[in-house]
C-alpha cells in the first residue's frame, strides 16, 4: 500500500509550505498531496481553507487578496516559532520541489466552496511547464472540475474526492469519468469501498494517521493512504505490527 504526504509532512511541519514538502521530497515515499486556490488576481496558491485564518496570522479569502498581499502573512508560526517566516507557496513552487524526485503528485482543486472560474486551465498550463503530467493526479470534491479537467487533458489521471458514502461508487466515478476513487476513512471499510476494490477501482484514502486503520486498509486492498505522518506510517506498515 502505497503512502501519500497529506498537506506534505503536515503532522510534523506547518501544513502546505515549502518546509512540509522539502520533508516529504526527503522521504522514500510514493507520494503527496495538497490543496490548490486561486488569488485575486489569479495566482494558484497552495493551502487548505478558503481563507487564511487559520494557517498565518492574516485574515481574509485567498479569493480577495493578491498574491503580493498574501505573501506579507506568515504561514508557519502558528504551527511553531521555529516555522517563522513560511510564506504561502505558488503551484509552480511546490512542484519545484519535487522536480528531482519520483513523487506521485496530487494536486487537490478546492473549487467546491468557490468556482475559481478557469482554474483547471491555469493548473494545466504549470503541470506542462514543469513537464510533470505523466505523474500527476488531479482531485476534487468539485465532480464537474474533475469531469471539465479529464475534458482538458485525458492523459492527466483525474480522481473524485468523496466524504459520503455512495451506492455504485465505482460506476458513478466512471460516468464522471475518473481514474481513481480518493474516499474519507470512515467510509473505507463499507460496502462502498469493497465492492469498488472488486470491480477494480484505484481507491485511496484520507487520513489516516493511526497504524491500526492503515493495516486493515492494506489488508483489503486499498491502493494508498494520505497521511499527516508519512515516516512514521511507512516505518510501521514496513515493521507490520500495530
Ligand atoms: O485529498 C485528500 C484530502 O486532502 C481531502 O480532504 O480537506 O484534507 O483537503 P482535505
Ligand atoms: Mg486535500
Amino acid at each position: 500500500m502505497k503512502i501519500y504526504a497529506h498537506r506534505g509532512a503536515s503532522g510534523t511541519f506547518p501544513e502546505n509550505t515549502l518546509a512540509a514538502f522539502e520533508e516529504a521530497a526527503r522521504l522514500d515515499i510514493h507520494g503527496v498531496e495538497f490543496d490548490v486556490h486561486l488569488t485575486k488576481d489569479g495566482e494558484l496558491v497552495v493551502i487548505h481553507d478558503e481563507t487564511i485564518d487559520r494557517t498565518s496570522d492574516g485574515v481574509g479569502y485567498v479569493k480577495d487578496l493578491t498574491l503580493a498581499e498574501l505573501r506579507t502573512f506568515d504561514y508557519g508560526i502558528w504551527f511553531g516559532s521555529e516555522f517563522a517566516g513560511q510564506t504561502i507557496p505558488t503551484l509552480e513552487e511546490v512542484l519545484a520541489v519535487f522536480q528531482q524526485t519520483t513523487h506521485h503528485i496530487n494536486i487537490e482543486l478546492k473549487s467546491d466552496i468557490f468556482p475559481y472560474e478557469g482554474m483547471g486551465e491555469k493548473v494545466l498550463q504549470v503541470i506542462e511547464k514543469m513537464g510533470m503530467a505523466e505523474r500527476v493526479v488531479i482531485s476534487s470534491f468539485d465532480h464537474e472540475a474533475v469531469r471539465e479537467f479529464k475534458k482538458l487533458a485525458p492523459h492527466i489521471e483525474v480522481a473524485i474526492l468523496t466524504l459520503e458514502v455512495l451506492v455504485d461508487a465505482y460506476d458513478y466515478a466512471r460516468f464522471i469519468p475518473a481514474d481513481a476513487l480518493h474516499i474519507f476513512l470512515p467510509t473505507a471499510m463499507r460496502k462502498m469501498a469493497k465492492e469498488a476494490l472488486v470491480k477494480g477501482a484505484i481507491l485511496r484514502v484520507y487520513t489516516v494517521n493511526d497504524i491500526e486503520n492503515a493495516m486493515a486498509l492494506q489488508k483489503i486492498g486499498v491502493h494508498a493512504i494520505f497521511t499527516d505522518y508519512p515516516e512514521r506510517m511507512k516505518q510501521a506498515l514496513e515493521v507490520g505490527t500495530v
